[in-house]
């Protein structure tokens, strides 16, 4: 573990109990922290919490708001709703995944994008949709995909 992950880890233990019913919360602020759980920072929390790590990766994988792989800087995802789908999802996902190499629950190689489908987002008027971080692009085309991942919209 290098030694940055290390203290910022001590420092989230710091302020925790040793108590089983801690674990939630812990999980929930290293994920926070380094945004997703490394191996080596579930091991430690393990040991801090004197569980064995099967039990904390037991009770992580049952939450699907925990992550054990990195997600890129940008964050893109797909309406998989159904007036996105009727009209044209499916086009703008392969569009994405052609562009970025990679398929949803994905991250690209330098850590630029991850990209993930979702149920509607209660945009549908703007369908077909996709939100990257927080801003959603609606009437979406292929081209357009690439305008957006050009920085251009
Ligand atoms: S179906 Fe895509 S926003 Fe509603």
């Amino acid at each position: 573990m290098n030694p940055d992950t290390k203290q910022e880890l001590d420092d989230i233990l710091s302020q925790h109990e040793i108590e089983r019913g801690e674990l939630i919360p812990i999980l929930q602020a290293a994920q926070e922290r380094f945004g997703y759980l490394p191996e080596e920072v579930i091991a430690k929390i393990a040991k801090f919490l004197q569980l064995p790590p099967s039990a904390v990766y037991g009770v992580s994988t049952f939450y699907a708001q925990f992550k054990f792989t990195p997600t890129g800087k940008k964050m893109i995802k797909v309406c998989r709703g159904t007036a996105c789908h009727v009209r044209g999802a499916s086009r703008i996902l392969q569009e994405l995944e052609k562009e970025l190499g990679i398929k949803p629950g994905e991250t690209t190689e330098d850590l630029e994008y991850s990209l993930e489908t979702i149920a509607c987002f209660g945009s549908c008027a703007l369908a077909p949709v996709i939100v990257v971080d927080k801003t959603v692009y609606g009437r979406m085309t292929p081209k357009k995909v690439g305008q957006i991942l050009a920085g251009n919209e």
